[in-house]
């Protein structure tokens, strides 16, 4: 057993580019001059033949197509065995929707993600009698696929946007954020691709990791509102930002993490263009800025 992963999509929400932005970087994508990246999903394996996917993205139909690893074995066989959501946002959820030609696999989340999906009559499309939909209890142990030993712990977020009610509350730790702790062949790696800050006990639980794929959202809280965007900061999106006393880089400074890839990157996010100053400040704090298709065996 060793550990397997790959990137489907390194962007956040929207992707790169996002169908209704003229950012610089969305027109940059769209003239071909910096790469363009889909929406946040990672694909693991611990033997290389069953894999998971962590977070089904809009884009699942072609991050499928283009990653020979998922691609059918025989007329309804496949590699996928099943998905894992981390959290009800519809970047993680939406593709749940294009999976739904009657084909056997296991879907885990926690029971409250579970609920909001369940809520949504048109998840019924995925039928119970043939996705099982299985509850997971933070810090429960359960093999996602064989060998790859997995738990759940909470990280600080907010509800999925389409819940939020009048006050939200951007660092809940409950059910509807999640990290993911992955185990194979005495190799520890976790997925968090949403985190809106970073308490002592996360700091504690990555230590000495041997990967991380973390969230990325952002280069700097403001960015999006500097960018005439939007009036939301990235903490009341309910993410920490890369850069900054109390950013990623300083956070995982230290914490002798053996690889620390970003994924779930804004398309406003400057470490997204090969050369920026930004990409190379992360690159030297020890980053690999994610992109898709990108490969990690351990
Ligand atoms: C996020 O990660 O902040 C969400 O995906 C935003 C959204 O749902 O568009
Ligand atoms: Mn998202
Ligand atoms: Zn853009």
């Amino acid at each position: 057993m060793n550990f397997r992963a790959r990137i489907l999509g390194a962007a956040a929400g929207g992707g790169l580019p996002q169908w209704n932005c003229g950012c610089a970087n969305c027109n940059a994508a769209r003239r071909g001059e910096i790469p363009a990246q889909s929406q946040s999903s990672l694909a693991v394996s611990a033997n290389g033949t069953d894999w998971a996917i962590l977070n089904a993205s809009p884009d699942i139909r072609t991050q499928m197509a283009d990653a020979p690893v998922l691609h059918p074995t025989g007329l309804r066989n496949l590699p996928l065995k099943s998905v894992l959501i981390t959290n009800g946002d519809i970047d993680h959820i939406a593709g749940l929707l294009t999976l739904r030609e009657m084909q056997a696999f296991d879907l885990y989340s926690t029971s409250e993600i579970l609920d909001f999906i369940g809520q949504n009559t048109v998840f019924d499309a995925l039928r119970e009698d043939v996705v099982a939909r299985r509850a997971i209890r933070l810090g429960e142990t359960f093999e996602l696929v064989p060998g790859l030993e997995c738990s759940l712990f909470s990280v600080p977020g907010k509800v999925p946007l389409y819940l939020e009610g009048e006050e939200v509350q951007t660092d809940l730790e409950g059910e509807q954020t999640v990290g993911v702790e992955m185990q194979a062949g005495g190799q520890k790696v976790y997925y968090i691709p949403g985190c809106a800050a970073f308490p002592s006990s996360l700091e504690e639980r990555v230590r000495g990791a041997d990967a991380v794929f973390f969230d990325g959202t952002l280069w700097a809280d403001d960015e999006m509102v500097r960018a005439g965007l939007s009036q939301k900061t990235g903490k009341r999106m309910g993410h920490m930002s890369i850069s900054g006393a109390d950013g990623t880089m300083v956070a995982f400074a230290g914490l002798d993490v053996g690889r620390k890839v970003f994924v779930h990157m804004n398309n406003t996010n400057p470490v997204l263009r090969p050369g920026a100053p930004e990409r190379r400040e992360a690159e030297a704090a020890g980053w690999v800025i994610g992109q898709d298709g990108m490969e990690m065996s351990l």
